[in-house]
């Protein structure tokens, strides 16, 4: 998704700004550019494609913006990307400005002329023409006449060393070192560059300036902000060899052992309230995030016996939902950024609910909006595939659930005691890899798969299906295996891929029948059990024996082999795991 970076700095600006833009190619984009102040005004370089296109001899200056545009509207291509231009005025933005056609349209009836489709460029219009020498208020002046969400960085050829940034509804970062001053949109865009960072609220402003970074609000009154030093989860990563979805597949025991580690160590005591008395949680979230959600609810309503309503953010925000002051609203979000998870628990704290994070990134928003955040300790997560966040967010949802259970009836559930078990587990589920690998070679041209479960593994399986259709797109659907019969059956046959995740003993049978059912009609049929008769008993053609856990942690391992199978049949079929097409690491638009 798009990235700003900016830069103030005692040097030329061009490199660091470069090196920071390509630390944001990780979240996915189309096109990228460069704006940087200098004796002949704004010099630009934008291009469709990769931030290696903006290499060349860099522009002299100290001063300067950059930009990773991620399409929204208008497409790819050299003129839509940014920095946009406007008479003295360049500018950077992220975010989608709603109104931004009626904007255009009267922009274009008193004689603008638009150099791209994009709603960005009317920002720097509207700047241009509200300037009347002073920049700070042409720049308020423009975002007052916007909708939407934006964080913009601004140049203007009369303030040399200076940029303006206003933030509303899309992060953006300031950040100090002792050479420079920046702003971004992402901490990880500043790794290695900046010492100290700042958030800015929706609704503030900030000049960095000459040696100095002064937070404002519209009116001009300066606001008091904390700079505090960058977390270590936002420590630059790389990858050696291999990618980046293979490692953090690998870091997984480590992730878990190191999130488990600070959950003991949290204090849930100002949160307790809420986890006693809330009548009802409800939980929302996208994506991968979704599935660990859900698995939330079913761990919670059965352990702690208190209603869950789980919802996708983005339907959650205009469903006018019940929720009120007695209630608790779970966000889950790896990258604490996601635009409908953010606005989802801002409406759910508007009602007066009480709003808990769970989040990767102690600084995001969400973590500054909640009342409550739990960080996990993933580290930085740069596929934008989500895997070891996954394991990680489940870790902290059951650890969540484990503390209502406790608040609520003085108990814990009695797999809590064996949460140190999960790291050697997720380690020994790696022991299904070789398997993964052979069945990946043998399924890697198929069309379409179907992933079933029964209980907790119907989540397992929803989240094996989206990592297939994410990034080796091939169509996947992963739901409860006793559906299958009331529709889906039909289209199966001879050779179709069905699997199954079976962890419960319980519902094992259940399970297996869908498959012999399946089986019947031709379908090729694989099962994923830690229960070595369902792997030489059932009618499946291909097994893959998971790792012995108690049977209520088995969801944080049992998806490690189909995050494996995912990414193996990605590059089989010559893909990059690490940058699916279309695709973006934090979704920081509607
Ligand atoms: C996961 O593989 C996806 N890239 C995506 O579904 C992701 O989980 C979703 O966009 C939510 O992101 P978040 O956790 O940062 O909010």
């Amino acid at each position: 998704m798009c990235g700003i970076v900016g830069c103030v700095s005692a040097e030329n600006c061009y490199e660091k700004i470069f090196t920071a833009l390509t630390r944001l190619e990780y979240r996915g984009y189309d096109s990228a550019g460069i704006a940087v102040l200098n004796a002949d005004g704004v010099s630009v370089r934008k291009k469709k494609g990769y931030v290696s296109n903006l290499k060349g001899k860099p522009f002299a200056g100290d001063t300067g913006i950059g930009h990773t545009r991620w399409a929204t509207h208008g497409k790819p291509s050299d003129a839509n990307a940014h920095p946009h231009v406007c008479g003295k005025f360049a500018l950077v933005h992220n975010g989608i400005v709603e109104n931004y056609a009626a904007l255009r349209a009267a922009l274009v009836s008193e004689g603008e002329t638009f150099f791209s489709e994009t709603d960005s460029e009317v920002i720097v219009k509207l700047i241009s023409r509200a300037y009347t020498g002073d920049f700070f208020s042409a720049v308020v002046q423009a975002c007052g006449q916007l909708k939407g969400s934006y964080a913009i960085a601004v140049l203007c050829a009369d303030y040399p060393r200076e940029i303006v940034c206003a933030r509303q509804g899309s992060p953006l970062i300031a950040g100090a070192s002792r050479d420079a001053l920046y702003v971004c949109s992402d901490v990880p865009a500043l790794c290695g560059a900046a010492e100290y960072i700042c958030p800015a609220c929706d609704g503030e402003f900030f000049r960095i300036g000459e040696g100095e970074i002064c937070f404002l609000d519209k009116a001009g009154r300066q606001i008091e902000k904390t700079f505090v030093r960058v977390a270590p989860e936002n420590r630059a990563a790389s990858v050696s060899a291999g990618t980046f979805m293979e490692k953090e597949i690998a870091e997984i025991p480590r992730a878990l052992a190191d999130t488990l580690e600070s959950l003991q160590k949290t204090d849930f005591a100002p949160c307790a309230r809420a986890l006693r008395q809330a009548e009802r949680i409800f939980a929302a979230a996208c994506g991968t995030a979704l599935n660990a959600a859900q698995a939330f609810k079913d761990a919670a309503e059965s352990e702690a016996r208190c209603p869950v309503f789980c919802f996708a953010a983005s339907e959650f925000r205009y469903r006018d939902p019940l929720i009120g002051e007695k209630d608790l609203f779970v966000a889950v979000s790896q990258s604490g950024e996601t635009a409908d998870t953010l606005e989802a628990a801002r409406l759910a704290k508007a009602r007066g609910a009480y709003v808990l994070a769970v989040t990767n990134i102690a600084q995001s928003s969400l973590a500054a909006l909640a009342d409550f955040a739990i960080v996990m300790r993933a580290g930085p997560e740069i596929a934008v595939a989500a895997t070891k966040s996954y394991n990680c967010q489940l870790l902290c949802l059951y650890y969540l659930t484990a503390q209502i259970k406790f608040y609520r009836v003085q108990e814990f559930p009695d797999w809590f005691c064996r949460l140190g078990e999960l790291p050697a587990a997720a380690e020994s589920a790696f022991g299904c890899f070789p398997q993964i690998s052979v069945l990946a070679a043998k399924l890697k041209n198929e069309r379409a798969m179907f992933y079933l479960g029964r209980g907790a593994d119907v989540r397992t399986a929803a989240e094996g299906a989206l990592k297939l259709r994410e990034i080796a797109y091939i169509f996947a659907e992963g739901y409860a295996a006793g559906e299958l019969k009331h529709g889906t059956l039909a289209l199966v046959e001879d050779g179709f891929p069905v699997l199954a995740v079976s962890t419960s003993e319980k519902l094992a049978a259940k399970t297996e029948n869908a498959l012999a059912e399946a089986k019947a009609r031709g379908a090729f049929t694989v099962i994923l059990s830690q229960n070595e008769r369902a792997i030489s008993e059932s009618c499946a053609d291909f097994g893959c024996l998971l790792p012995a856990l108690p049977e209520k942690l088995m969801p944080l391992v049992s998806v490690i082999p189909l995050q494996y199978f995912a990414c193996r049949m990605c590059l089989l079929r010559g893909f990059d795991p690490d940058k699916p097409r279309n695709l973006a690491k934090s979704v920081t638009v509607e």
